[in-house]
This record gives structure tokens, sequence and C-alpha cells, in this order.
């Protein structure tokens, strides 16, 4: 059995290794998986260049999502049997041909959902549908703000929002992006690298032209943009990408700081909205059944084809360093996958 490990931060020519790999059986609760397919996730690259604080210490085994099928069931897991195919949200240690995984954050993948689909459902589907439905509670005719809108958690919410009956306003870094955010039902899709989104939705919109912001950015993003959200709206914080090519340092940490902005409670008062934070590794731990609940409702709705997962590239294990190089381009849009 071998898995995939990283054993250096930095360039990731250098930083996987695939190992043996041993694993333990199945304890009280969980599964062992087979596993078939797994995903990258923004976070991968960011653990890979020693700027994730969540990662796990080096050797590591990443990964967060896995299809695969069930090869042995612990006690108390005997809602899944040995063979049923299976997505689970695995918490690192996807990155492997052998996974144990909660099985409280393992639902049956109907077969109308393909691997590669499944593994996009688990985190990105996850965390858009978190916090846009339980978080945000996007109402019809809300306007939504996403930002890195062709990402794969922005592809999520965005389709998320349209189903609801929102209207959104997505920013993308390119132009094919942009077209891309198009055919997807963007009503507002804004090029933030040829105009400055702030500007331009307030141009479009008006000065609070937004019910709900979706930020994965963070930073000068998170202070432009809150200043757009209308009384009664929400901004949800997710991610802080604008963190990815900083060194770590204090005085990176010092311009993070500073380009977030002060921000006391009796400003969420007086405007009557607010700021919420979400990090879905944090639910898996204290809340894992509540994750095990989104995740069967993504999975529902992929099956009737209301979510449809955008799938960027499928890369062989070997070839994990072109998929994270790929991933860190920022050129992809959508799930970056890899199959055994
Ligand atoms: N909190 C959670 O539980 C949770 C769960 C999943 C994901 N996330 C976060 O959500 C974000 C998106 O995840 P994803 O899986 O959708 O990733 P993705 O598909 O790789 O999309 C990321 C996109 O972010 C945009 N971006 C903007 N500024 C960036 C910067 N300074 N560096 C890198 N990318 C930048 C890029 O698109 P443009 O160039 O078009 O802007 C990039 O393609 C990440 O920050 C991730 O860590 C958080």
């Amino acid at each position: 059995m071998k898995a995939i490990y990283l054993v250096k931060n930095g360039d990731p020519k250098k930083a996987f290794e695939l190992r043996d790999h041993k694993i333990e059986s199945p304890g009280e609760g969980q599964l062992l998986i087979n596993v078939e397919s797994f995903g990258l996730n923004y976070a991968d690259v960011m653990a890979r260049n020693g700027i994730y604080n969540d990662a796990p210490p080096l050797p590591a085994v990443l990964g967060y999502e896995a299809v695969g099928r069930v090869e042995a069931v612990g006690s108390g897991a005997e809602k899944f049997k040995k063979g049923d195919r299976v997505l689970a949200f695995t918490q690192f240690g996807g990155y492997a041909q052998q996974c144990v995984a909660d099985s409280r954050t393992t639902v049956k993948l109907p077969d109308s959902i393909s691997n590669s689909a499944g593994v996009a459902l688990a985190t990105q589907y996850c965390t858009a549908y978190y916090a846009a439905i339980r978080m945000a509670n996007i109402q019809p005719h809300e306007r939504v703000l996403i930002h890195a809108c062709a990402g794969g958690v922005g592809i999520a919410l965005t389709q998320l929002a349209k189903w609801l009956g929102c209207e959104v306003v997505g920013t993308a870094g390119s132009d094919q992006k942009i077209e891309f955010l198009k055919e997807q039902g963007v009503d507002y899709p804004i090029n933030y690298r040829k105009e400055d989104f702030a500007t331009s939705v307030r141009a479009k919109l008006g000065e609070h032209p937004v019910d709900v912001i979706f930020d994965p950015i963070g930073g000068k993003t998170f202070k432009n943009g809150n200043k757009l959200v209308r009384f009664g709206g929400r901004h949800i914080i997710f991610g802080v990408s604008s963190w990815s090519g900083s060194k770590g340092n204090v005085f990176d940490k010092l311009k993070l700081a500073w380009d977030f902005g002060l921000m006391h409670p009796l400003q969420f008062l007086l405007k009557s909205n607010g700021v919420i934070g979400l990090n879905m590794l944090r639910i898996a731990e204290q809340n894992p059944s509540v994750l095990g609940d989104v995740m069967a409702k993504v999975v529902e709705l992929a099956d009737q084809n209301i979510l449809i997962p955008h799938i960027r590239g499928e890369f062989k294990a070997e070839e994990i360093a072109d998929a994270h190089h790929l991933l860190e381009s920022r050129n992809s849009i959508g799930k970056v996958v890899v199959n055994w």
C-alpha cells in the first residue's frame, strides 16, 4: 500500500514522495477505504508551502477527501458494508491508496456521480453549502458577491445561489474565467485585475450593493468588500488566499492584519450586519454528524443535477507535482482530481 507523502515544503517536484504506507484497522465508528480518487484543495498548496496553520507535521499525507470502496467496517459503523462505493471526508490522509475515515463524515455515492465529481463534493461543495445555507442563510432575490468565483468553492457557491434565486456578482482574475462565469449564469462578472472590484460594484449597483459576501481572499479584499455590505447583511470569511506567497514572517503577519483593518463589535450592531468565519476542519472536529448531513445533502443535489461539479484536470498519482502546479497557477477552473 502506497501513499504520497509531503516530505518538504516548497517546489512541488521536490516536495512529494511515493512511500509505503501502513494503515491501522478501522477503530470504533471508522471505515477502511480502498481509495480510487482523491481531490486537491487550495489548502494543500498552502500546506506544501508551509503557510497553513492546520497542516500536520512533516512527513505528512495530505488530502481532505477520497472516493473508493469500503474494505473493512469498524464497530458501530455497520450502516456501511464491504464493497460500498463511498465519498469520505478524510481530514488528511486522502493522498493514499487506503485511508481510514470517520463513518459520520462518509456517505454512499450513487452511480450517477463520477469519482471526480464525488471528490469535488466533499470539501468544496460542503464548504459552499455550509457557508451559503447554514451560515449566510441566503434568500431568493438577495444579491451575493462571490470572490474566487471560478474556483472550486466559488463554482459551488454560484450554483447554490442561482438555484435559490439570488443575483450573483462574481470576481475572477482572467478573461477566460470571466467567460466561464457568464456561462455559469453569474449576473455581474468582474475581472479584478482590470477594474477595482469595489469601485466597479458600487458604480453598477449603488453604495451598499450586496447582502452577502463570500470571501476566501482576506486582507484588503475583505476590508474593501466589507463596506459594500447592506444593513442586515452577512460577510463570510472562509480563507486567506492573499496570504499565499508570503514568507510567514512577523512583517507579513503585521501587513496582513493591517490589510484586514480594525473592527469593533459595536459597528456590527450599528449597521445590523456581521462577519462570520468558517473553517470546515473545526466543524468536522466538533460536529462530524453535521458535516455528514451536509455531505448527504450535496450528494442528493448532485444526483438531481442541481449541483454539477466542474472538473479542471485529472492526474495519475505519480503526476501529483503537475496537479499541484496547476492548482497553484491560479489557472484552474474547478476541481483538480488524482486517480490511483
Ligand atoms: N474554510 C474552509 O473550511 C475552506 C474550505 C475549502 C476552501 N477554503 C478556501 O477557499 C479558497 C478557495 O478554495 P478552492 O478549493 O475553491 O480553490 P481554487 O479552486 O484553487 O480557487 C482558488 C482561486 O483563488 C483565487 N485567488 C485570489 N487571490 C489569490 C491569491 N493571492 N493566491 C491564490 N489564489 C488566489 C484564484 O482565482 P483568481 O485568480 O481568478 O482570483 C484561484 O484560482 C482557498 O483560500 C481555500 O483555502 C476554505
